[in-house]
């Protein structure tokens, strides 16, 4: 299969590449600096990028979180920021990416374990991951020519202790290749509507 990994150079992303590329899938990579450029923020700069890449089968998306930040202390520029990156961002790659997604192909988006287990500061990524969802159990049962969509939630990467180890005190963390392997599944397999839990 022919697959985009938007957020490929990112901690999540690069797992997911290198996985579905060791499962024989010819991979493409996207982010702001990445080997395809795209801001998924910006809807012409993601339209620009599926006219620059055609047909794929797979869109993989591992886009970046929204700031962490205890609510009383949380300016509304911050709840913005979180729902225009991760939350209408993988929205509208499934949107605006539905043309040039092949018969049968798929979209699996990234969430997380925030909405179901909070953490202090956690608010506005629960509310994204919750939306997500949400989006994922609804759209998913829209999409035309038997295309599927699903999402990952992962809980805290051995990867990302260094980064969130603080945010997640005691929280038994997974391993990039078990997130990766979610993917995989969703991506080579037969599912549509689900979040995968890695948690
Ligand atoms: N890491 C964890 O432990 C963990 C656990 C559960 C859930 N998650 C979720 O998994 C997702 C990825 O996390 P991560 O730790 O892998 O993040 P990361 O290492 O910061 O990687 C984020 C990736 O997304 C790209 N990106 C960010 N904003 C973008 C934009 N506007 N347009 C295009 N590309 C963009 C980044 O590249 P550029 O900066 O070059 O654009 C990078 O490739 C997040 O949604 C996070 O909430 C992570």
């Amino acid at each position: 299969m022919r697959i985009v990994v938007i957020g490929g150079s990112g901690t999540i992303g690069s797992a997911v590449a290198s996985r579905l590329t060791e499962a024989g899938h010819e991979v493409l990579t996207a982010s702001r600096s990445g080997e395809h450029t795209v801001d998924t923020t910006d809807p012409q700069s993601v339209q620009a990028l599926f006219e620059r890449l055609g047909k794929v089968d797979a869109v993989v998306s591992a886009i970046g979180g929204g700031p962490f930040v205890p609510t009383p202390q949380t300016r509304p520029e911050q709840v913005q920021e979180g729902l225009s990156g991760k939350l209408a961002g993988q929205m509208n790659l499934v949107i605006q990416g539905l043309p040039y997604v092949s018969d049968g192909g798929s979209f699996t988006l990234t969430s997380g374990i925030l909405n179901a287990v909070p953490v202090r500061g956690g608010a506005i990524a629960a509310a994204i991951n919750g939306g997500l969802e949400s989006f994922v159990h609804v759209a998913s049962h829209e999409l035309p020519r038997d295309i599927r969509l699903n999402a990952v939630s992962p809980t805290v990467l051995e990867e990302s202790l260094d980064k969130y180890g603080p945010v997640f005190p005691g929280f038994e963390p997974t391993t990039g290749r078990r997130v990766a392997d979610a993917f995989l599944r969703s991506v080579a397999g037969l599912e549509n509507g689900k979040v995968i839990r890695i948690w």
